[in-house]
C-alpha cells in the first residue's frame, strides 16, 4: 500500500527563460527560450512523492485565474488528493520567473499570490489528514503561520515531520525542536546557523547545532556533491549521482518529495537518502520543475545502473 504523504505548502507556475547567462543588473541578454511549467516548492514536492510512490494529500492554495485552474488539472493528473487544496477567491495564483543559464544554474523572482493567504484556518480544517499521515512535508514558501500550524498538529499526532527551510529564513526553536528531518541547503543551513560551511568541518559543526536545538536527523543538501546527514547515532558525507545537468530548478524539491516516501516507507536513512539522490540526478537532466519530477520505475532503474 502507497504511504499517506501530507504537503503543506505553495504552487505556482513557472515562466521560465533557457539563456546563455544570466544577467547582471541593467543588463538584457538575448537568445533566449521560453516555456512555462507547473512549479512551487510544495507542489513540486507533492508531485515528486506521488510520482515516486506515495499517496500525497496537498493543502495548499491556487489563484482565482486560468493559472489556479490549470494548476488543479495537472495536479489531477498527478492523482494528488486536493480536498484541502483551496482556490482564493480574491487572489491570483503564485508566480516564478526563472532564468536557467547554459550550466543549469537558475535565478528566481516570486510573486505569491494566493499562496500568501494560506492561514493557520486554512490548515487547521485539514487536521484529520495531516493526523492520519505517515509524514507531513513541508517547505517555507507559504506563511509561517501555516507551517507553524501543521507541525502543531503533527507533532501532537506523533506523525513524523520533514521541514525543507526553503526559501532561507531564520526559525524559532519551537519550530526546529519538532522536526524529524530537516533538509537545508547550504545557503539555508548559514543562515540558520550563522556558520559559513567554509570546509567540511564547518558543515558538521552546522549539523551539529541544529541538532542540539532539538532537530531529529539533519540532512545538508551539497548540490552535486550529494548530502551530510547526521543524528544522534551516526553521521556520514553520502555521495550524489553525476549527470550533466540542464536545469538545477526544483532539484531540491525533488530530493525531498523522494525522500519522504521512502521515510515513509520505513526505508533506512541512507536507503532513503540514496532513493532521493537518485531522484534529484534525473531530475536535473530535464528542463523545469514537475516536468522533471520521474516516476517511481525511472528512479529505481537509475538505481539499478548506476
Ligand atoms: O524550488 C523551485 C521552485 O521555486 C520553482 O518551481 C519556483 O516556483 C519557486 O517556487
Amino acid at each position: 500500500m502507497k504511504p499517506k504523504i501530507t504537503v503543506v505548502g505553495s504552487s505556482n507556475v513557472d515562466l521560465i527563460l533557457k539563456i546563455p547567462r544570466l544577467p547582471k543588473p541593467g543588463e538584457t541578454v538575448l537568445e533566449g527560450e521560453f516555456s512555462t511549467a507547473q512549479g512551487g516548492k510544495g507542489a513540486n514536492q507533492a508531485v515528486a512523492a506521488a510520482r515516486a510512490g506515495g499517496d500525497v494529500h496537498f493543502i495548499s492554495r491556487v489563484g482565482i485565474d486560468d493559472l489556479g485552474k490549470n494548476s488543479l488539472t495537472a495536479y489531477k493528473k498527478d492523482n494528488l488528493n486536493l480536498d484541502y487544496c483551496v482556490t482564493d477567491d480574491a487572489a491570483s495564483n503564485g508566480v516564478a520567473l526563472i532564468f536557467v543559464n547554459a550550466k543549469g544554474e537558475n535565478s528566481i523572482g516570486v510573486a505569491s499570490g494566493a499562496n500568501g493567504n494560506l492561514d493557520r484556518k486554512q490548515v487547521r480544517k485539514a487536521a484529520h489528514v495531516i493526523e492520519s499521515s505517515a509524514l507531513v512535508l513541508m517547505q517555507l514558501e507559504t506563511p509561517i503561520e501555516s507551517v507553524e500550524e501543521a507541525i502543531t498538529i503533527a507533532a501532537a499526532a506523533g506523525v513524523p515531520i520533514i521541514l525543507n527551510p526553503a526559501p532561507a529564513r531564520v526559525l524559532d526553536d519551537n519550530i526546529l525542536r519538532s522536526v524529524s528531518i530537516l533538509t537545508p541547503n547550504e545557503t539555508e543551513t548559514e543562515i540558520l546557523t550563522g556558520i559559513s560551511l567554509t570546509s567540511d568541518e564547518h558543515i558538521r559543526r552546522a549539523a551539529q547545532s541544529l541538532l542540539e536545538k532539538g532537530v531529529g536527523t539533519v540532512i545538508i543538501t551539497l548540490g552535486a556533491r550529494g548530502v551530510y546527514a547526521a543524528n544522534n547515532d551516526t553521521n556520514a558525507f553520502i555521495p550524489g549521482f553525476t549527470v550533466t545537468p540542464v536545469d538545477t530548478t526544483g532539484a531540491g524539491d525533488i530530493f525531498n518529495g523522494a525522500l519522504a516516501v521512502s521515510v515513509a516507507e520505513g526505508k533506512s536513512l541512507s536507503e532513503a537518502i540514496r532513493f532521493a539522490n537518485a531522484a534529484a540526478a534525473l531530475s536535473v537532466t530535464k528542463l523545469g520543475a514537475q516536468p522533471s519530477a520521474h516516476h517511481r520505475d525511472d528512479i529505481e532503474h537509475f538505481l539499478r545502473t548506476h
